[in-house]
């Protein structure tokens, strides 16, 4: 019997969001998904344990997170009304859509996370695109301005920009704010890039901007699901309308709560990152490789002499995981910042596959 597909179009036709290959060898370095090479500290885990195993399980979480909300507004010295938290910041990217560009414009600039387009599918947005520019992938910022003012778009820009590591400069997100409706601004790898990358300064000027961030890249948490918006109170009141009741379950609240108060080792681990990116930035340009400037916990990285695809096979091989991001990315792997002996097995790597490339 054939079966009509009942989906909507739009979504039958969307290809997948891909995950993980299948491995023919162990994992020896992870460095394919933007994750913290350091899990959370023991201590942290026994501390939500125990106040896990104290909490009624058969209830469902406090209503609105309150907790959780306060302890994220706390740890940024704000209030808990310029908070909403999530079921990870993907939860929130969604319901932001839904609210501010549902059934409208929504503008990217590719090559960026590749979850926006399914997100704005879903939300029924139609995508404008102005790619990033130049072997920098800068964001270009005339171009994007020219593009919202033309015609009623929200733009989402993601800074630090997943995959390319770009971070937008703040006097740009505030130009950008005034000429569009709202700007969406995704800021998930921020901790990792100079404090003047933040655009919550723009919340403080009370523009309209919804800035979004997650405890899943610094904060080491991505097993569990925690993000959060920060924006002016009546924003996050109308983006909150479209997070469902109870989305951050009541483990993931106390992991929030308890990695929130003591941020120093988080903190320790997210230096130790950002020299570790530097010293594989160096190492790599030093091969020949060309290297974006990052801001983030990773690097967009051409292999010396191109061929990025059968690169990525090959240190899969030696199960060395990178990321490749499919064409809009160009001849490029995105590559996570591992532990100090992964990086070194991803160089290692390179440097031979390149050399054997090279050899006659
Ligand atoms: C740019 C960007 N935004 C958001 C997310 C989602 O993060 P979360 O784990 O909070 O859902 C990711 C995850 O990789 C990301 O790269």
């Amino acid at each position: 019997m054939t079966r009509e597909n009942p989906a909507r179009p739009g979504i039958a036709a969307f290809a997948a969001y891909r995950l993980v290959p299948d491995l023919p060898v162990p994992v020896r370095a992870k460095l394919d998904f933007n994750e913290s090479p350091y899990d959370v500290p023991d201590e942290v885990k026994e501390k939500v344990l125990s106040r896990l195993k104290a909490r009624r399980w058969s209830l469902y979480p406090e209503f609105g997170a309150t907790r959780l909300r306060e302890a994220i507004a706390a740890s940024l010295g704000r209030s808990p009304e310029e908070v909403v938290v999530g079921n990870g910041s993907g939860e929130l990217l969604l319901a932001a859509m839904n609210v501010f560009a549902g059934g409208g414009r929504l503008l990217l600039t590719p090559p960026t996370f590749s979850l926006y387009p399914q997100l704005a599918l879903l939300a029924q947005a139609e995508v404008a695109t102005v790619p990033l520019s130049g072997d920098d992938f800068l964001f270009d910022e005339e171009a994007i301005l020219r593009a919202v003012r033309a015609w009623p778009t929200v733009p989402l820009i993601c800074s630090p920009n997943n995959p390319t590591g770009t971070p937008a400069d703040p006097a740009f997100l505030r130009k950008l704010a005034d000429a569009a409706p709202v700007a969406l601004l995704d800021q998930a790898y921020v901790d990792f890039a100079p404090p003047e990358a933040s655009a919550l300064a723009l919340v403080d000027e009370g523009r309209n901007v919804v800035v979004f961030r997650t405890l899943s890249k610094a904060y080491a948490a991505a097993g569990f699901r925690i993000g959060y918006a920060v924006a002016r109170p009546d924003l996050v009141r109308e983006l909150a309308k479209a997070v469902l009741p109870f989305s951050v379950d009541q483990a993931s609240e106390e992991l929030g709560v308890a990695l929130l108060e003591d941020p120093g080792p988080a903190r320790a681990r997210v230096a130790e990152l950002v020299r570790e990116r530097e010293r594989m930035a160096a190492a790599l340009r030093g091969m020949g490789a060309k290297v974006a400037p990052s801001a983030g916990n990773f690097l967009f990285v051409e292999p010396p002499g191109g061929g990025s695809e059968s690169v990525r096979t090959e240190l899969l091989g030696r199960g060395i995981l990178v990321r490749d991001l499919g064409p809009s990315a160009g001849d490029r792997l995105r590559v996570s910042i591992g532990l100090r002996e992964e990086n070194d097995l991803f160089l290692a790597g390179l440097r031979e596959i390149t050399e054997r490339k090279g050899a006659p």
